[in-house]
């Protein structure tokens, strides 16, 4: 079975091998993007080269680059703990930025290429992992963007019959841009086992912040592979993890459950993964934008580590495991006591906060409670014990009971009233 290690070598090395500069990953705090808060995706730290505001030949000495590019998106943080989502993930990429010369795939030179060259190679790379293709898609077309015939042409050039070229619309087959501007474009997707693997954008246009695309000077190709969904295809497990990526935290955590829930297993997994990159990166912990979201998975890390029965000071172990899979590609993780140090201080201070309120809602909770008295005594540990209302879920859930809407409804009006109490405009 092929390890994620090898695969890592021959992606970059299938890329360098046809004129592209490798370029490391970026850090998960975008340096030159005020638009978002994370990286998000491989061509973030490319968007100038797109926009022609830097050139590729000076600073990289080739229109090509390819990398490994460490992600961070929180769109899905509710969805983790399902076979297939993840905050931290990495995207294999490679990218060429215009003016296009040849674009032919024969051709290993420096200048940049365009749909034929970025669509032939991912197919042969795909192939040369052994893969089999399901089906692709393309984009269909709207008011003020044509359908992508070219994409089509070569797909079909390739050997894929009509019914393997879907086609799709702007929701799905047209990427970008991040943030609140950038280079954007059609797309086209490849799927293996029913799950999209690589997207491959055509960055043709650039959106500004009130929407309108105008034509970029130079198309460009903006490609994204998702390595963890890329291993469970090549190693055929279930979910992203079992995974090599995830091997060595896996066995770890088996090796230390009380309480076997696959889905907090899960949670604990991703978060841990997550923050010891977002640590390492030189993020804190704190109540403003990227920190808040560092400590909100610290202290979701936390609840589901309670209620596996996790003690804290096998966290040491499993963070060592994340590092030592990690650090043969990214240095960054060198600084091991640093990220313990932060990781585990917030993780202290949470868990004495997670521990009254658990025994405050123990004290409280009835089975019998409805569900507007479940949202009223929610309220009640928000405000006077501090208890995230995403954590007291996970409490709630332990019990057995869900989350419903009559619930959420009652905790909104409290929040309501109580803000306006604090704001002194009760009527
Ligand atoms: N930028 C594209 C993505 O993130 C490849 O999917």
């Amino acid at each position: 079975m092929i390890s994620s290690e090898e695969v890592r070598k021959l992606f970059l090395s299938f890329f360098q091998t046809r004129g592209h500069k490798i370029i490391p990953s970026s850090s998960l705090i975008p340096y030159d993007d005020p638009s978002v808060l994370l990286t998000t995706a491989g061509m973030q730290q490319f968007k100038k080269y797109f926009t022609r505001q830097k050139d590729p030949m000076v600073d990289f000495g080739s229109q090509r680059v390819a990398s490994i590019q460490k992600c961070f998106r929180t769109t899905d943080i509710d969805e983790i703990g399902d076979p297939t989502h993840l905050t931290f993930f990495e995207m294999l990429g490679n990218f060429s930025f215009g003016p296009i010369g040849k674009d032919d795939p024969k051709e290993f030179g420096k200048d940049g290429y365009f749909k034929k060259s970025a669509i032939y190679w991912a197919y042969e790379f795909i192939s040369q992992l052994g893969l089999k293709i399901d089906y692709v898609t393309i984009f269909e077309g709207e008011k003020n963007i044509p359908l992508d015939n070219e994409s089509y042409r070569i797909w079909e050039e390739i050997g894929f019959s009509s019914e393997k070229i879907k086609r799709r619309g702007r929701e799905d087959n047209f990427w970008g841009p991040t943030g609140e501007e950038g280079p954007c474009g059609p797309t086209t997707e490849i799927y293996v086992n029913d799950v999209e693997i690589w997207n491959l954008v055509f960055n043709e246009y650039y959106q500004d912040r009130d929407g309108n695309l105008s034509k970029l000077e130079f198309s460009g190709v903006d490609t994204g592979m998702g390595f963890e969904r890329l291993m469970k295809s090549l190693q055929n497990t279930e979910t992203i993890f079992e995974t090599d990526l995830f091997q060595p935290t896996r066995t770890i955590l088996e090796n230390s459950i009380k309480n076997y829930d696959i889905r907090r297993q899960r949670i604990v997994m991703d978060h841990l993964r997550g923050s010891v990159f977002l640590v390492a990166d030189g993020l804190y912990p704190s109540n403003l934008e990227r920190g808040y979201i560092l400590r909100r998975i610290l202290r979701r890390l936390t609840v589901n580590m309670y209620f596996l029965g996790i003690r804290v000071d096998s966290l040491e172990n499993l963070l060592k495991s994340v590092v030592e899979k990690y650090l043969p590609f990214y240095s960054e993780l060198k600084n091991f006591v640093k990220i313990k140090e932060v990781i585990l201080n917030e993780i202290n201070n949470f868990e004495r906060v997670l521990n009254s309120s658990i025994k405050e809602f123990n004290k409280k909770f009835r089975e019998s409670d409805s569900s507007e008295t479940i949202g009223e005594k929610m309220f009640f540990l928000y405000t006077s014990h501090g208890l995230p209302l995403d954590i007291g879920k996970e409490i709630l859930m332990s019990k057995g009971r869900q989350w419903d809407r009559f619930a959420q409804q009652r905790f909104e009006d409290l929040f309501k009233k109580h803000q306006l109490i604090s704001k002194g405009k009760n009527e």
